[in-house]
């Protein structure tokens, strides 16, 4: 029987494994154990072994939905897997979330120290640019879209921004808005950014490209939403990370702001604006971004 693609049955499982070898892969290479004075190994420490690969994933995935340049969504992918692995290194050190457990390892300042972690941090990121703007092999006007959409995920009006909103709010509690605010910069930035430049490696129209977008922006803040009810209902083992540090140290959260029942109605009701933008961006096949939005809702670690 002839179907429509998206109406047939998508295997996320084999599909995903193939991408993460390519990821996994591009990863190894680009990081290199011999950085000075320990520092390689302290940057791959902080990326590899662990990590569910998600922004990689949804590069991947969006580039496929346009027919998009693979070279190209792989050099992405890694990148932002970059500026998430730094800000994670980040955001676990004393000055931030003080954690010392991250992908079920201790973290980056617990086993490196704290300087070498911060210069880890630093390091990921710039190569997170270097490799956008390979000498050859991607056109340079996608390598000029791919950083441009980066560096906004990652700085004042993104993931960074995110951060200090989130650390200058400790103890407050914020409004919805406030919240929602808050949540998609810190990390609804860089899922949005993810899904942008796998788009951005092929030709997708003004009407894909905004469905897009709004994809992006609703898992990226059901993703925060989600890792918020993690911290309250999984454990440390099945997380791989500090459970109950939120309300330990007090955080703004949806969890604190309309309770476990409210905060779950809430990511189911984005994971269907979410699905419901994918319909409308007129793709032929965006199969793999709608399993991944699935998996960003009902993910348990
Ligand atoms: C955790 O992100 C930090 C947030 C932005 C909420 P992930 O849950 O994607 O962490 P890894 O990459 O799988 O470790
Ligand atoms: C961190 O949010 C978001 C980042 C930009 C790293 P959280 O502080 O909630 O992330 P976890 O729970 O430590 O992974
Ligand atoms: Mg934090
Ligand atoms: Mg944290
Ligand atoms: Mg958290």
């Amino acid at each position: 029987m002839n179907m429509p693609a998206a109406a047939q049955a998508f295997a996320l499982a084999p599909w995903m494994t193939e991408q993460l070898a390519l990821v996994e892969q591009a990863l190894g290479q680009a990081l290199h154990a011999d950085g000075p004075a320990g520092l390689g190994q302290a940057m791959r420490y902080a990326v590899q072994g662990g990590g569910k690969r998600l922004r990689p994933l949804l590069v991947l995935a969006a580039c496929q939905a346009v027919g998009g340049q693979l070279p190209a969504a792989l050099r992405a992918a890694c990148a932002v897997e970059l500026i998430h692995a730094y800000s994670l290194v980040h955001d676990d050190m004393p000055c931030m979330d003080n954690d010392v457990l991250r992908r079920g390892k201790p973290t980056v300042h617990v086993q490196f120290g704290q300087a070498q972690a911060l210069l880890a941090g630093d390091a990921l990121q710039a190569l997170a640019f270097e490799l956008l703007t390979p000498e050859q092999g991607v056109d340079v006007a996608v390598q000029a879209r791919l950083c441009r959409l980066l560096a906004l995920a990652a700085g004042a009006q993104g993931m960074a921004g995110g951060q200090a909103i989130d650390l200058a709010n400790v103890g407050c509690p914020l409004d919805e808005a406030q919240l929602r605010h808050m949540h998609s910069l810190k990390t609804g930035a860089l899922l949005q950014a993810s899904v942008a430049m796998g788009a951005a490696c092929g030709p997708a129209s003004a009407q894909a490209a905004q469905a897009l977008a709004q994809y992006g922006a609703c898992i990226g803040l059901a993703f925060q939403v989600v890792d918020d009810i993690l911290d309250v209902t999984q454990d440390s083992a099945t997380l791989g990370k500090t459970a109950g540090k939120d309300a330990a140290q007090d955080k703004p959260t949806y969890v604190a702001l309309m309770g476990l029942a409210g905060a779950r109605a809430h990511a189911d009701e984005l994971l269907a604006q979410a699905q419901a933008h994918l319909v409308a961006s007129g793709l032929a096949d965006t199969r793999a971004l709608a399993a991944l939005a699935d998996m960003v809702v009902r993910r348990t670690h």
